[in-house]
Formats: C-alpha cells, structure tokens, sequence
C-alpha cells in the first residue's frame, strides 16, 4: 500500500534495533559462577567478569609507610590540644597526620583540616569531625570485632582519597506532599539508586540503620497478631536486602539458604556477620554521624537538616569484604585501640625498681 508510512521490513528493522537498545542495559555474558551452596540449593553466585575487574581495580589498598618509633617524647606532652592521640610517640603522631590527608584529603593537604597559623585551633568544623572520625575508627575496631574481625578499617577504607565518602545518606523526606491526602508515599515510585532503581521504599536506612524495627517480612500465624507485620514492613526490609546486596556486590544466597529466607539454620555464616554489620551501622549513625549535625555547616546536611550517615556501601564498595580483605589495620595500631595520653602518676615516695608497679597495681575486684 502506498499509505503506509513504513513496509513492513522497515518495521522488523527498527523493532529489531530498538530491542538492541532495551537489552544494552542488560548485561553481556559470559557470566561466571561460583557454587557456594549444597547442589541443587541455587546457592551460586553470579559475577560478570568484566564488572568484576572495575570492582578489584577500585578496592586496592594503598601501600603502608614504614612504622615510626614509639620512643621519645609523647604528642600529649608535646602538642597544645591533643585529646584523642596523646599516647603516641611524635614520631606516631606526625605518621598518621601524613597518613589522614593522604587517605582523606590529597588534593587539599594539611590545612583542610588545620589553620596554618596554629594547628592546635579547633576553628575549622573538618578538624572536630576528623576527631570524632578517630574515635569512631577506634570504637569500630576494638569494639565491632564481631564485624571487622582483626581485618578492621582506616580512614581510607571509607573515604578513599575523598573528603566525603562515595556512599552516603540523608533521611529521605516521606511525605513530599506535606500532607496524608495524597496517599502515603512511603518513599516509592521514585527511582533510586539506593535500591537499584527497584519500586520499593527509596530510604530503606532511615527505619532500620538509625531506628531499630523488625526486619520481617511474613507472619508466622494465620490471624494479625499485632506485631505490626505489613507489606509496607515487606517493602521496606526488600528495600534494605537490595542495598544489602549490591553494597557487597553479592547474590541473596550468599547469606540466605532460599528454601527459607527466615531460617537462620542451613544458611550461610555471613549472614551473620551481616547481623551485626546492621547493629555496627546504626550504632555508628547513632553515636558517631547524628550527633555531628550541628557541627556539619548546612551545605553538607540532608534536606531535613539531619547529618550525613553511613552504611554498608559506605565501607564495602562493590566489595564482599572491604578491599577484599586487605588488611590495612595492621600497619596502623594506633587506630586499633583508643590511644588517650594520661600523665604518669606523680612517683611514689622511695620506689625500688621492682616495687613500684606492684605498688601502681589496683587492688583486684571481689
Ligand atoms: C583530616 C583532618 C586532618 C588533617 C588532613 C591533618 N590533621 Fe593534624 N590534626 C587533626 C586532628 C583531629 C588533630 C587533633 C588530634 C587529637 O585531638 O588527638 C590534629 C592535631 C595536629 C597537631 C597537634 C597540634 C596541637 O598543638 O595541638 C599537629 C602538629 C598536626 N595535627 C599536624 C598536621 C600536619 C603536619 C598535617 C599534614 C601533613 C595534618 N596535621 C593534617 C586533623 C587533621
Ligand atoms: C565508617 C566510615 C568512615 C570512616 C572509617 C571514617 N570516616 Fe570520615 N566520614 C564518614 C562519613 C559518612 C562522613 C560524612 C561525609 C560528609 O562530610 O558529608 C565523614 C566525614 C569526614 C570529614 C568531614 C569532611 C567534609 O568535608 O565534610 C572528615 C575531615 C573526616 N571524615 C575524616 C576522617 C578521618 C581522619 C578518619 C580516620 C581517622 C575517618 N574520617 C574515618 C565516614 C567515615
Ligand atoms: C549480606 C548478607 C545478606 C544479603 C546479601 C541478603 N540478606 Fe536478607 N537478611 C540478612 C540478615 C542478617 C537478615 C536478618 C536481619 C535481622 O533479623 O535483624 C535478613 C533478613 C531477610 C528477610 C526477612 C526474613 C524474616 O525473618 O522475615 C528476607 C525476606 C530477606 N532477608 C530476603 C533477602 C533477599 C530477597 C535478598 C537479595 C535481594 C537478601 N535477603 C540479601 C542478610 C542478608
Ligand atoms: C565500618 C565499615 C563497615 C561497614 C559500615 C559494614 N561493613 Fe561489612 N565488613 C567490614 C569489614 C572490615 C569486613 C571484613 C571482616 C573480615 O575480614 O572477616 C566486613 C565483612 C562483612 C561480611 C563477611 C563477608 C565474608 O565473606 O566473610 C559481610 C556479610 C558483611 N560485611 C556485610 C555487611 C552489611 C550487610 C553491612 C551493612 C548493614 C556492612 N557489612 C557494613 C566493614 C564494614
């Protein structure tokens, strides 16, 4: 017919083309497998070779400084407003202040964080966030064994080279609308990468990495008891396992034994580790990033005024372990255990060499 604004070839052509540009968002094979499961449990995990090599490329750890002596004069003596690092040596001292700016901010040095005219100012909100940052690598360390295990982590292994972090959060405002007549929105219907671009809950974080609900989703009797088991509650803990499992770069099954998702038993042993990966986070956001909200100057807050929070992207980065494993804590002891410098005692009347530390020892709790 001579109407038609296309033949039919024409037609096959483009609809051949424009099925070319939908599959260009999927991903190419070969994929590779890995079982980690029993057989016949589905519990393989599928990488894409090619993603896998940007993945490794970007979790290398840098190269460790040679150790500085812990002998002479301590930064607690020496400096005018240490109150985090006094215990080290000077010498420890100056290595990890070379060591925070290579890991937080290269490009910008020193004064990112100081006033060049007195380092012992506090004026600039980057040096009391950077101390706080401190603790909160100490606290990680010696008391989240149950996550980080003696692997533990640096500054670098969330900032990168960065002042900000590549993955943070703001509570996500859940109600746009201003008011309930519109339905509630529950943070859906708006692509976010927080949840690869799934239709569920955009703010998975806010519920459950700063506040403590259930991460359920069905009942386990016929009739409500009360508990609060919904298919918002579904939603939201679905939005949580996706970010869960893309922070790692990971499949379900690698913590989940899919004949039963609920079912602790049979599943893998990371899925514990991920446990207390959840309590770390909203331990770390509650104690460490909230508190930090009226230190943090407007253009770094949320469009609620609330901080800037972590979770498990912030640490992992594509990777099921942070850099892979690397074990970066080795090399810096000063931040594996909290390092305050405390004056020695004024020494005792006529100490002996052998008498004055049994004489310093407390006496031992009944
Ligand atoms: C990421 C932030 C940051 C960077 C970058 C940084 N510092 Fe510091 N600096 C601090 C913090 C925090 C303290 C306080 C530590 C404490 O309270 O235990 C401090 C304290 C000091 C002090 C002690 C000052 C005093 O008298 O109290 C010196 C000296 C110092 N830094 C030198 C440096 C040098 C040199 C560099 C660059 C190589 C540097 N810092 C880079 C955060 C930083
Ligand atoms: C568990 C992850 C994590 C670790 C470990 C960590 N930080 Fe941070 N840091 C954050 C987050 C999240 C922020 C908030 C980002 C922002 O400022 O918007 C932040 C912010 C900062 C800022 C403020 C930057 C700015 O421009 O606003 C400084 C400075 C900083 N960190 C220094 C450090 C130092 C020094 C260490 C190591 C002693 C450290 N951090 C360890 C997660 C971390
Ligand atoms: C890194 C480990 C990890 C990954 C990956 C992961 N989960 Fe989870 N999942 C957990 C943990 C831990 C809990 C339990 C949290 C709690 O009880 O506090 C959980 C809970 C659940 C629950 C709730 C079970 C119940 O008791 O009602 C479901 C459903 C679930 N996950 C589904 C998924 C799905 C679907 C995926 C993939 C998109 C996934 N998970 C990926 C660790 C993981
Ligand atoms: C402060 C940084 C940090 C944060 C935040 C963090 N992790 Fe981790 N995670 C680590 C480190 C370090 C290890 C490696 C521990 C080791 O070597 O055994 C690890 C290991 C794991 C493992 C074990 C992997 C394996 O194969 O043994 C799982 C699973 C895991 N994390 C899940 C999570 C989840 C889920 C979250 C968010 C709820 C999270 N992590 C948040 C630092 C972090």
């Amino acid at each position: 017919m001579k109407t038609t604004l296309f033949s039919t070839r024409a037609w096959l052509r483009l609809a051949a083309l424009g099925s070319l540009v939908l599959l260009g968002a999927c991903e190419r094979p070969p994929m590779d497998t890995v079982q980690q499961g029993y057989r016949g449990t589905g519990m393989v995990q599928v990488y894409n070779p090619r993603l896998h090599e940007a993945t490794v490329a970007a979790n290398q750890a840098p190269v460790a400084m040679p150790a500085a002596s812990a002998d002479g004069p301590k930064a607690g003596q020496v400096y005018q407003n240490v109150k985090v690092l006094g215990d080290l040596s000077v010498g420890e001292f100056t290595r990890l202040m070379v060591n925070m700016t290579a890991w937080v901010a290269p490009e910008q040095g020193c004064n990112y964080c100081h006033n060049p005219a007195n380092l012992a100012d506090d004026s600039l909100y980057t040096k009391v966030v950077a101390r706080r940052m401190v603790q909160m690598t100490q606290h990680i360390n010696t008391d989240w064994k149950t996550h980080v295990a003696e692997t533990g982590v640096t500054c670098y292994t969330c900032h990168r080279g960065q002042p900000v972090p590549k993955d943070i959060w703001f509570t996500a405002d859940a109600q746009p609308y201003g008011s309930n007549f519109m339905g509630d929105k529950a943070g859906q219907n708006a692509p976010a990468q927080s949840v690869k671009l799934a239709s569920l809950p955009n703010d998975p974080f806010t519920p459950y990495l700063l506040g403590k609900e259930p991460i359920r989703v069905g009942a386990t009797t016929a009739l409500p008891t009360g508990k609060g088991e919904s298919i918002q509650r579904t939603e939201k803990t679905y939005g949580l396992m996706t970010h869960m499992s893309a922070s790692l770069g990971v499949n379900c099954t690698y913590c989940h034994n899919t004949r039963n998702f609920g079912n602790w038993e049979g599943g893998p042993p990371q899925r514990v580790t991920a446990y207390h990966g959840i309590q770390m986070a909203r331990d770390l956001n509650l104690a460490y990033m909230e508190p930090l909200a009226s230190t943090f100057p407007p253009e770094r807050k949320g469009e609620l005024g609330d901080a800037p929070k972590l979770n498990c992207a912030t640490c992992h980065q594509g990777a099921y372990k942070p850099l892979f494993g690397a074990p970066m804590l080795k090399d810096h002891p000063e931040l594996a255990a909290y390092r305050p410098y405390t004056a020695p005692a004024a020494a005792p009347a006529a100490p002996t060499a052998e008498a004055a530390p049994a004489a310093a020892a407390p006496a031992p709790a009944k």
